[in-house]
């Protein structure tokens, strides 16, 4: 679907009856939320949600997250557990994915969950986000609102660089305060991390009382988020560096001598919340490569640390 220009919305009342009505007409609109900007589509109309996968150059395979209002909408879709309702409750609104069996007559489009008999879905805290979803009254379908392979966009500006012509509309509400995706859980059988992101695992595991089992096969990938390469910039990416080297751009973290700095103070929250955005400067075309500094791995310092391997693995 092409449109002459993708059009930015206000975040107050005119710019969120905008968005609600565009996706009851199926078209796309971004939508912040507290970890990145969603790419939105009516989970329940198929061709709305096919113009995701079509906008984001996305495989087809790869499932989407369905983000609903609160627990009570959750429940319409997808069957709850003790252990579902126990993360929910501790957890709902924030930054966490549940995989859950989908409800046979729950009306949403297969393309959302690519066929699978589960459905990844969480309920966004961003008061945008929940505002849109009270105005549209039904699921919305959003996987990151970025081009397949890309990083997330952390600001509409990013949205807008990346799909510009190619979505209707983003609603604007300046940076995300998480800066990562959410984490996602799945529960068949037992409690299993999918993908590390804004909420801390250990967080969860004190929740649960037990530890997360870990699904980490990059060749199996259970959430394609896990492909080795998903998160790319266009320059190459090295690890640990401690030094600049000739041509390089240096992502710094805690007190440094650097290009862009994650966290002078060493604040992991706050070097998540800059990750993604960071990447996107320092990716420019005159950078061939990005040396980033070891960053702690605990805490959201895990996802950030994910993130980083993704981006610096080797291009397929
Ligand atoms: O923070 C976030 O989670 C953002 C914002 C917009 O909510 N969304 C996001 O969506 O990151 P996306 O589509 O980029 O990532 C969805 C991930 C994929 O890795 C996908 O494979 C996994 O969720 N997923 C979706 N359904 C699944 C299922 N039934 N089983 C396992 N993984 C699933
Ligand atoms: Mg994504």
């Amino acid at each position: 679907m092409i449109h002459a220009v993708t059009e930015i919305l206000t975040p107050d009342n005119k710019g969120i009856a905008k968005a609600a009505s565009l996706l009851h007409q199926g078209s796309l609109v971004a939508f912040p939320t507290e970890t990145v900007y969603g790419l939105g589509a009516d989970a329940k109309n198929n061709i709305a949600v096919a113009k995701i996968f079509e906008a984001k150059g996305r495989p087809t395979f790869n499932p989407l997250i369905v983000h609903v209002q609160d627990t009570a909408a959750a429940r319409h879709l997808v069957e709850f557990s003790d252990v579902a309702e126990r993360l929910a409750s501790a957890f709902w609104p924030g930054p966490l994915t549940l995989v859950l069996e989908l409800r046979v007559n729950s009306g949403i489009s297969p393309l959302v969950t690519a066929g699978l008999s589960t459905i990844a879905i969480r309920v966004p805290e961003h008061f945008l986000a929940q505002n849109l979803l009270q105005a549209f009254g039904n699921p919305i379908a959003a996987p990151s609102a970025n081009p397949s392979g890309k990083i997330s966009p952390t600001s509409a500006s990013h949205v807008f660089s990346g799909l510009n012509g190619r979505i209707a509309a983003v609603l604007d509400a300046g940076n995300c305060d998480v800066g990562v995706e959410s984490t996602i859980i799945g529960l068949n059988p037992t409690p299993t991390l999918l993908r590390p992101g804004g909420l801390p695992v250990e967080a969860i595991e004190e929740c649960l009382g037990k530890k997360l089992a870990a699904h980490i096969d990059t060749s199996k990938p259970n959430a394609p988020g896990q492909l080795a390469s998903h998160y790319a910039t266009n320059a190459s990416i090295r690890l640990n560096a401690t030094d600049r080297r000739e041509g390089e751009a240096l992502l710094g973290f805690g007190l440094m001598d650097c290009d862009l700095n994650l966290s002078t103070s060493g604040d992991l929250v706050e070097a998540a919340a800059n990750l993604f955005q960071y990447l996107h400067q320092l990716d420019t075309d005159q950078t061939k490569r990005i040396a980033v500094a070891p960053v702690p791995d605990h805490g959201l310092g895990r996802a950030i640390n994910d993130r980083l391997r993704r981006a610096a693995a080797p291009k397929p």
